[in-house]
């Protein structure tokens, strides 16, 4: 994605967070802290070179750039990254080594046979900056990101799920897909053919910049109603507009992010994409509930149009005194 290329998304981002006052009413607004998003105009240099800026809510966490909970707060975002002292570079280098080991761990005892895969996934050629590393796999050696890392698991276990059900995946959605790391991941996996991709407005400023490296010209920006999908490509789309994916989709995923909303903002999802259009979902998400809006698993609204037909426990959710909240539950769910 050249300068120009970025630059053109730029440009449409006002008239996207305009356009989104408009439809807020929908449902689909968020209820948390997401709010602050809408009010975020990240520079140039801060699009180009987004892991190099500090974001929360797209998927990077306070490790990912060695800041404490308050350095990593809302007033900071899109400023650049702080330069890591040399005993901050020592202690992300072994978070880094430390999670190597035990997510290779966990690929060697689920799924020994996605090594190349895997380690394809946890490389970053280091576009959008961030802090690489290098990394030895067997005979795999390359730099990779704890971001990276952090993600390149789940695709492998919901491509190996999907596969066990006899399931290929040409049409993929996801749903409140942070900067689009996940979809990425799962479209090399599946070779899936048409991905749709949702979430809050900056996000898709972002998804656009990262997934627009990988594909280049397959990706199609849905972010005002004269826009319209296109068969084949990656279609970034507004939540407003998701009444457009008219087609029967063979997987659709969320990560982390149902937990963040309301009934209103499920029930939006649920009634205008997931329940009508969904053969499979794929979710994983802390189980109870943290904040008074969100909505534990079990009360997801669209739950009565599946049948969980795999369940796995990833860890546990804490909160800030590390006490553990819940614990985190990956479910797949096939359309009764
Ligand atoms: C914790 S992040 C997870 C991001 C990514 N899925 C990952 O696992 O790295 C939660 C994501 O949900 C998105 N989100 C929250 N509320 C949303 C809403 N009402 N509609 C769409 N996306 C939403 C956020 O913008 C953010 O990208």
């Amino acid at each position: 994605m050249n300068e120009s290329a970025i630059r053109a998304v730029l440009e449409r981002y006002p008239r996207l967070i305009a356009d989104c006052e408009r439809h807020k009413a929908l449902g689909w607004y968020p209820s948390g802290g997401e709010v602050y998003k809408f009010a975020v105009r990240p520079s140039f240099e801060a699009v180009d070179r987004f892991a190099d800026h500090v974001f929360g809510g797209i998927g990077f966490e306070p490790d990912d750039y060695m800041l404490g909970p308050t350095e990593f707060g809302i007033d900071g975002y899109g400023r650049r990254r702080p330069e890591l002292s040399p005993e901050a570079q020592a202690r992300h280098h072994a978070i880094f080594n430390n999670g190597l080991v035990l997510e290779c761990r966990a690929i060697m005892k689920s799924s020994p046979g996605r090594i190349d895969d895997w380690t394809r996934l946890i490389g970053d050629d280091g576009r959008f900056g961030g802090i690489r590393l290098p990394f030895s796999v067997g005979s795999h050696q390359g730099l990779g990101t704890l971001h990276a890392l952090r993600m390149a698991r789940r695709a492998i276990t919901v491509s190996d799920l999907m596969r066990g059900h006899g399931r290929c995946v040409a049409t993929l959605v996801e749903i409140g897909g942070g900067h689009g790391r996940s979809l990425r991941d799962l479209i090399w996996m599946f070779g899936v053919e048409t991905a749709f991709y949702t979430d809050l407005p900056l996000n898709m400023l972002l998804a656009a910049r990262f997934l627009g490296h990988f594909f280049g010209d397959r990706v199609n920006l849905v972010w005002s109603e004269d826009d319209a999908v296109v068969a084949g490509g990656i279609n970034i789309i507004a939540p407003w507009l998701i009444d457009r994916i008219a087609v029967p989709v063979d997987l659709l995923v969320n990560f982390y992010s149902f937990q963040h909303m309301s009934m209103e903002a499920l029930r939006y999802y649920g009634d205008q994409l997931i329940k009508p259009r969904a053969a499979a979902l794929y979710h994983l998400n802390r189980e109870q509930r943290r904040d008074s809006f969100d909505v534990a698993v079990p009360d997801y609204p669209f739950r009565d149009a599946f049948a969980v037909e795999d369940a796995a426990e990833f860890g546990v959710s804490k909160d800030g005194q590390n006490r553990v909240l819940s614990r985190i539950v990956g479910e797949l769910m096939i359309r009764k």
